[in-house]
């Protein structure tokens, strides 16, 4: 029930929504934090310097701390309670991406968006695309580390996907080719089935070999820059 100093906010994190009650100078960090009990979102220096409280608004990384609660409804908040499971983690772990680990959900976001932006063309650009994000214990070589392997892990998933559409490509006009042949052999002479083979082949390959695009890939929504 609203007061003469609160208002109604309904917002949408990791896929819940939440109608809450909150005073309108309230901030999207304190509303996780203190309102929706989500305290996996840091609070570093409360004035969009340090990056602690990064969060994901409609797939965008943006400050909590410099957003008010009321400015998030109508769009899905993704904290890191919702970001799991996401290859960037086990990368933080692998390269020791942390020491006292306080910043750490905020790279984490961060990373997981620096990848989907497709900003790890090299060193120099994830220590750019990276450097809304402080680290207080100084673990920086380990973060660009982490969010390299981030990179090539989702590189390896795409060119699965390719490599899996070959696969089927192959096998499809193989089997084609074979039960065309087979059948076109019992009917008519040995040229025909030989001529319906191949037909066979080249139309079950073309079918196949239709690639699947891989989602969330490098390079998916690279225009979107640092938060403010
Ligand atoms: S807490 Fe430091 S940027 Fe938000
Ligand atoms: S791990 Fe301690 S501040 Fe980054």
């Amino acid at each position: 029930m609203s007061d003469a100093t609160t208002m109604p906010v309904t917002l949408t994190v990791n896929g819940t929504e939440h109608r809450i009650e909150v005073e309108p100078r309230v901030t999207l960090l304190d509303a996780l934090r203190e309102v929706l009990g989500l305290t996996g979102t840091k609070k570093g220096c409360d004035r969009g310097e340090c990056g602690a409280c990064t969060v994901h608004a409609d797939g965008r990384r943006i400050n909590a701390c410099m957003t008010l609660a009321v400015m998030a409804e109508g769009t899905a908040i993704t904290t890191i309670e919702g970001l799991a499971p996401h290859p960037a983690q086990q990368a933080f772990i692998d390269n020791d991406g942390f020491q006292c680990g306080y910043c750490t959900p905020g790279q984490l976001m961060s990373a997981a968006a620096c990848v989907a932006e497709g900003h790890t063309g090299s060193d120099a650009e994830i220590r750019e695309w990276m450097s809304g994000n402080i680290c207080r214990c100084g673990a920086y070589a380990q973060i660009v580390a982490a969010v390299r392997q981030t990179a090539r892990a989702a590189e390896g998933g795409a060119q699965g996907a390719t490599s899996s559409a070959t696969s089927s490509a192959t096998s499809s006009a193989t089997s084609s080719a074979t039960s065309s042949a087979t059948s076109s052999a019992t009917s008519s002479a040995t040229s025909s089935a030989t001529s319906s083979a191949t037909s066979g082949a080249t139309s079950g390959a073309a079918r196949g070999a239709t690639p699947h695009a891989a989602l969330g890939g490098p390079g998916a929504g690279r225009e979107v820059g640092l938060d403010a």
